[in-house]
């Protein structure tokens, strides 16, 4: 098959909002539950949807059996209150080295783009960074069923696009992520630790490195 489409995840390949996340939880987790939460916590959090964020927090605060539902709405809505005040000050300086460039060498080359993040935020950040003109397509996590590792927000990724799987590549710094697409039948390239994303078909050590002539000899190779 040929190489025809790339389904982008969002917070740490593109941007890195993962310290925003850290800040707005660590801020609702300690004013409202009393728990302190350790970046090693916020680790566990990348890629996982706002209400499991909040019960992997509860659990880590041993508070897991504490509140109703309605409560965990409120404590939820009130991190993305804050979250969204913090997002707010995003612009093009944001974008993550090599992204801009590598977006760009896409556009050019004719490939859909579409974007497969779990965040509900994913389009007020994109607009926040000026690179919504560069996605055709943006997977909406809210009709989602399962969040990554499940195939699923990736699988819909190429869909949106008119794509075959097999037609793809997916970008991931998180280890559910490249689970995600993989378990979608896509090419994964992994950006981080190359132990950590073993399961990527190929790994760059950060944003910086992604070149497109790399993916598309290894993405050539991987059809034998
Ligand atoms: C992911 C982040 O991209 O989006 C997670 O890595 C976050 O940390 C998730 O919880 C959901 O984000 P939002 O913006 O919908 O609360
Ligand atoms: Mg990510």
């Amino acid at each position: 098959m040929r190489l025809k489409g790339f389904v982008f995840d969002l917070d740490g390949v593109i941007t890195d909002t993962a310290r925003f996340h850290y800040q707005a939880w660590a801020k609702i987790a300690e004013d409202e539950l009393g728990i302190r939460i350790t970046p090693a916590v916020n680790e566990g959090l990348k890629g996982v949807s706002r209400m499991d964020s909040l019960e992997v927090i509860l659990k880590y605060g041993h508070q897991e059996h504490d509140y109703t539902e309605a409560q965990k709405v409120q404590f939820a809505t009130a991190k993305n209150d804050y979250y969204g005040q913090l997002i707010d000050q995003i612009s093009p300086e944001d974008i993550l080295p090599g992204m801009k460039a590598f977006l760009n060498a896409l556009r050019h080359g004719g490939y859909g783009i579409s974007l497969a993040s779990a965040s509900k935020n994913a389009p007020r950040i994109l607009t926040g960074l000026g690179l919504t003109d560069y996605f055709n397509a943006i997977v909406d996590p809210a009709t989602l069923r399962h969040g990554k590792p499940d195939p699923e927000i990736f699988a819909r990724g190429a869909e949106l696009l008119g794509l075959a799987p097999g037609e793809v590549v997916g970008l991931e710094d998180a280890v559910a992520g490249v689970q995600s697409i993989k378990a979608a039948g896509e090419f994964a390239v992994g950006i981080g630790d190359r132990q950590l994303l073993a399961q990527a078909d190929l790994v760059f050590p950060s944003t910086a490195d992604v070149s497109l002539a790399a993916i598309e000899t290894a993405f050539a190779e991987a059809q034998g």
